[in-house]
Formats: C-alpha cells, structure tokens, sequence
C-alpha cells in the first residue's frame, strides 16, 4: 500500500484563515483545552499539515513552556481512583507512558494535563540521535502509530540536567526513568547500572523501568530470554544492592513473547535472588512488531513498533497471562491502546494496577486523561466497587477458575 501526498498547501491556507479570522477565539479555546475544538479542529489541522515527529516535538515545547490546559484538579477529586503502591500515592491510576518526554524537558506541563505520573526516557547513557527520518508514522484509520525511532537520546547526565532544572521548584507528580542502552554498547547491564548510578539517588526520580523491549534497537529484545535474562537481572539487582537503592525498580516486557517466553519471565521475575533483592513491578507492554491484518493504513508496512488501538487485546491479554502466571505477586503497569475509561477499567481488571497511554493523547487531545479518570470513576461506581483495589485482577482470577 502506497500514501497519497498530503495536500499541504490547501490545509495551510485553511489554517491561515482560520488562524487569521478569529486568533484570539483560538488561542482561548487552545489554552482552555476544549475538548470539541481540539477534537474538530486543532487535531485533524494538526495531522494534515505537521508530520509525526514535528508534532511530538511541538507537544513537549507546548508543554515545556507550559502552554497546555490545566486538568489536574479536575484529575485528582476522585476518592474512588486513588491508590498506593510501594511507597508512593497515586491520585489515580492514569500516567504517561515511556517515549513523550523522552528527555525530562517538560514533566510540569504534563502533571497539568491530568497524568497522575510520568515515565521519562528511554534514556541511554550518552547521547545518540536515532535512526534516520522518517521514523514516526501516523495510522489514522487504525488510531495507531508506528515508530522506529531507535532511542534519541540526549544522555543521562542532560536528562538529570533537565530534570533538576524543571522539578526544583515543585515536583507536581510521581517521575518514573526508563532506562535503555547504547545501541553501539556491547555491555548491556553496564548501561543499565550506569542508569541506576546516574538517577538512583535523585529526589526527583521515584521508579527505575528496565526497557528491554524496544524493537528499534538491535539484540535489545533477546534479553527477555531466559537464559540471558536470568543473569542479567542478577546484574542489575546485585548493583542496586551495592548503590543502596531502594525505590522500585521495574522490567518493561513485549507483547511478542510467545506462551513458553511468558512463563519463563514470570518465574525469572518472581524468584528469590542472592542479593535478597526482587523486582518490584512490570511494565506490559511495548510495543509490538506484529502487524494485525485489520490495518487500514497505508503506513501498516513501515518496520518499527505498532502502538494504540491494535495494539489494545494484545496487551490486555498479556497482562492477564502475567498477573495469573505470577499470581498476582507482583505490581503491574498495563499499557497499550488506552484510549477511554472502558479501556482503562478493561486493563485494571486483567491484572494492572496503574495504567499509561501515549498514543491516544495523539489523536485525542489534552482533556483525554480528564475524560478517562472521570469515565473510570463511574464505571467502577457503577459496578458497585469503592475503590480500584476491589477490581485489580478480578478478570484475571475468574479465567483461571
Ligand atoms: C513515538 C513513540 C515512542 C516510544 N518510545 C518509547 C521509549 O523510548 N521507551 C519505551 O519504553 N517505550 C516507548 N514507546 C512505547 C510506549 O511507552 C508504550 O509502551 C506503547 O506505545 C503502547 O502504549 P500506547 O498504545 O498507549 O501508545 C514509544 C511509543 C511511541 C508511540
């Protein structure tokens, strides 16, 4: 399948009009983060005239200076919604996931559209630029992305850089760092440790995600296998010991792991290690580098990895393998195509505890997580729960029965 070339100059001009005619009307409904005029307006001008990774990168510079709506009261009244886990409070259970604010430039503008946290990086521990443009594609009619973006990174020493400089004043939420590696290293645990060495003793970091699921650079993947895998954890849990870190460190997991791959990481992340020191949580999941055969998309056949609405089942379903397969033991962020609160209610009953999103904030606008927190709260009211807690797993168990 071949794409048609945009018609640029015909939205531009549509644009300049609209811009032209009614700039102050624009600029409020814009900072108020109508929900309509993003929907109707600012989003379908945005994908005709702006490639992928030029609006991502206009998204971090909104929020970066801080020309974003404000939903976080909004995100925080519901009683039903909060939780805690390891020692940190969430206000609900909606956070950005990994990949958006890949360099910690724009965490305080994020808090403000609502997540209850915020998962900076990958980050690697020096900086690299990626793989060649074009490296991010927008499947419309599937309400997916495809991404190769391959880990730009700017290093770990400008992300702490960023974030000492953005969170000094006020740490508005929960900070997760996902860490990745070099793609040219040849010593994998060495970059995660060199992480956990930068980051460990950060007061503005309060989680560790161990990304080894990345389809975008070479050999990442394969240490999900469990015979790389087994010593690798020991790698990372033994220097967390040693740095005396005691926030939660979690193990990010792809969704292509076949029946026998999945029982192996569920083992590897349950088993009592030498260092007396454990995993604390799993992120499930990347994204994947299957191709559903639903996609209407031209761009379907762009190698990188598949996220949003096709991505959803497929991520729902991992959970509910590694919540049954680790009986429930052990905390698990679920991720992959949450785009409304039914999607969010799905995963929590299928094993997660706390959810993030990332590509439905592309397509949906900046009052998608108000719209979110406030659906769940219903729904779990609705259903006759008080609390989220009540729900974690519930599907997951009666599978198994
Ligand atoms: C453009 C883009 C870049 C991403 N970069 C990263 C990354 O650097 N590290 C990571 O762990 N996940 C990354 N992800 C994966 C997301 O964190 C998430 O796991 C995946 O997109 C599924 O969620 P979604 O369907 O809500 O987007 C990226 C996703 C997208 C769309």
């Amino acid at each position: 399948m071949t794409c048609k070339p945009q018609l640029m100059s015909k939205f531009m001009s549509g644009l300049t009009i609209a811009l032209g005619g009614g700039a102050g009307f624009v600029a409020i409904n814009l900072y108020k983060g109508n929900e309509k005029f993003y929907n109707s307006f600012v989003m379908p001008i945005l994908h005709a005239t702006v490639d992928g990774e030029s609006s991502h990168r206009l998204a971090i510079n909104m929020a970066k200076y801080s020309f974003l709506p404000n939903f976080s009261s909004k995100t925080s009244e519901h009683k039903n919604l909060k939780s805690s886990l390891w020692t940190l409070e969430f206000n609900h259970p909606i956070g950005l996931a990994a990949g958006f604010d890949k360099d910690g430039e724009a965490v305080p503008g994020l808090a403000k559209l609502g997540f209850s946290f915020v998962e900076v990086g990958s980050v690697t521990p020096n900086p690299q630029s990626g793989n060649e443009k074009p490296r991010v594609f927008r499947l419309k009619e599937d309400e997916a992305i495809i991404n190769r973006y391959g880990f730009n990174s700017s290093g770990h020493e400008a992300v702490r850089e960023n974030l000492t400089k953005s969170l000094s004043n006020l740490k508005p939420t929960v900070v997760g760092i996902n860490l990745g590696k070099n793609k040219t290293s040849t010593d994998s645990i060495g970059d995660y440790v060199k992480g956990l060495e930068v980051f460990g003793n950060s007061k503005f970091v309060d989680y560790f995600v161990i990304n080894i699921s990345s389809p975008n650079t070479p050999g990442l993947r394969d240490i999900q296998l469990k015979d790389t895998l087994d010593p690798f954890l020991d790698g990372i849990l033994n220097a967390k010991a040693k740095l005396n870190i005691t926030k939660p460190l979690l193990v990010k997991i792809s969704p292509d792991l076949n029946d026998s791959e999945r029982k192996d990481i569920a083992q590897m992340m349950i088993k009592p290690r030498l260092s007396g020191q454990k995993i604390d949580g799993l992120v499930v999941t990347n994204t994947t580098i299957s191709r559903p055969p639903s996609l209407k998309s031209c761009h379907s056949s762009e190698s990188g990895g598949l996220s949003g609405q096709p991505l959803k089942n497929l991520s729902t379903q991992m959970i509910r393998d590694m919540y049954c397969l680790t009986k429930g033991s052990i905390p698990i962020i679920g991720v992959g195509g949450v785009a409304d609160g039914q999607d969010a209610y799905e995963k929590l009953r299928a094993g997660a505890s706390l959810i993030q999103l990332y590509t439905a904030l592309a397509y949906r606008g900046p009052s998608l997580v108000s719209t979110i927190v406030n659906d769940l709260s219903q729904l779990i009211s609705d259903d006759g729960f008080s609390s989220i807690e009540e729900i974690i797993g519930i599907d997951a168990k009666q599978t198994t029965k």
